[in-house]
């Protein structure tokens, strides 16, 4: 009978994506500064959803320093896509800001500095993928707005949904018919939190 490798943690660390300088710079600072971020096992699995749904608009709700919107913007520069990222907080979007410059993609990325929530209710524009990574307990009131704004056939990915907080997003997910959705507990190196659930949704 084929078994687990042993220490899959240890075993799977080896393999988290390589990436370039600025995103290894970006990671240590959150580190540093307990920034929230995704992490390259997930900014690799938005690149890689991002160009598998070849996505051209891309709304982020939660930019933080921008590391996650860097992946979505370098996927979507191949459709001629865009990303919205919206950031509740000035600092965080001024730094965003300069390293969407310093990544090359400032001119594919459009910060908008507003509470997520009161700015979704107020969009019109559709879009083929959603990336949700604000507070977790907000996720729940998001959601509506996510339907809404996102075209037939099109991909809401929620990041640590493994949060208690998550709880009412989740259940809500499970039981929604607009959605077809999964939710996968996983060890993902760098993230924060290592092991936590991101939950995938096609919107019917
Ligand atoms: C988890 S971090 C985002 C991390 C980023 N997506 C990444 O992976 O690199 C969450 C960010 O969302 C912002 N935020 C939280 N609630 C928000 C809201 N209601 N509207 C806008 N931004 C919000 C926080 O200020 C924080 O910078």
């Amino acid at each position: 009978m084929s078994k687990i490798v042993d220490q899959p943690e240890r075993y799977f660390r080896q393999f988290v994506p390589k990436r370039d300088e600025l995103l290894v710079e970006l990671e240590a600072e959150a580190e540093r500064e307990t920034i929230p971020i995704s992490g390259p096992v997930v900014g690799e699995l938005l690149y890689i959803l991002a160009c598998a749904v070849k996505a051209r608009r891309i709304l982020e709700l939660g930019t933080a320093t921008g590391y996650s919107a860097i992946f979505l913007a370098k996927a979507c520069e191949m459709f001629n896509g865009c990303v919205v990222t919206l950031e509740n907080d000035h600092a965080m979007a001024a730094r965003a800001q300069q390293n969407f410059q310093t990544a090359g993609i400032a001119h594919l990325v459009e910060i908008r500095v507003k509470d997520a929530l009161e700015a979704l209710s107020q969009m019109e524009e559709m879009f083929d993928y959603i990336f949700m990574d604000i507070e977790k307990q907000d996720y729940i009131r998001a959601l509506p707005d996510c339907e809404r704004l996102l075209v037939k056939g099109g991909l809401l990915v929620a990041d640590n949904v493994g949060f208690k907080d998550a709880d009412a997003f989740n259940r809500a997910m499970s039981e929604n018919p607009a959605w077809r959705s999964v939710t996968l507990f996983s060890f993902l190196p760098l993230h924060s939190p290592e092991k936590d659930a991101l939950c995938l949704a096609l919107r019917r």
